[in-house]
């Protein structure tokens, strides 16, 4: 825990919004948030509540609502598999299963005992046409991957520049 959100970065959100609109920031402030933990915490979500005039639960639902928001801790790097259906059709099952296997996670935001690695299953990431693809910590992007790659990626990923995993 950090504490509370950085005044000034708050007024600046604040700031971009008419008086009567104040509560269209729910969105930024929590995404502030986000990246002040990298995951949006229960204390996040109640300052933010008191900040707009809302309930926590109105914060709550909001960040639930959209896939950008993290309610647990993320491992050291997030892989991302894409399952919709370009890339299923393309073997993304094969991928995922062969991941979960590997990391002994679930799909599902699903951390390592180590905090090395988070994985999940993602919508369509715009790149069907490497189908099947898999995105590194929401940046990198690779496709088409086959169960070789992706064991070739981990062992990147646990040695190499992106971080000790
Ligand atoms: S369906 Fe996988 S990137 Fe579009």
């Amino acid at each position: 825990m950090t504490g509370p959100l950085p005044g000034p970065a708050v007024q600046e959100i604040l700031g971009r919004y008419p008086a009567a609109h104040q509560r269209s920031a729910v969105m930024p402030l929590l995404r502030l948030a986000q990246e002040r933990e990298g995951h949006v915490t229960q204390e996040a979500m109640h300052e933010i509540a008191g900040i707009l005039g809302l309930t926590p639960a109105e914060v709550l639902a909001v960040a639930t609502f959209y896939s950008i928001f993290h309610l647990k801790p993320k491992g050291r790097h997030v892989i991302s598999v894409c399952h919709n259906l370009s890339c299923s059709l393309m073997g993304a099952e094969e991928i995922l299963e062969h991941l979960e296997e590997a990391l002994g996670v679930g799909p599902d935001s699903e951390t390592t005992p180590d905090g090395a690695f988070t994985l999940e299953h993602a919508e369509c990431l715009a790149a069907c046409d490497i189908a099947p693809c898999v995105q590194v910590d929401y940046d990198r992007m690779l496709g088409p991957v086959t169960p070789r790659d992706v064991d070739a990626l981990l062992a990147e990923l646990r040695t190499g520049a992106g971080g000790a995993a």
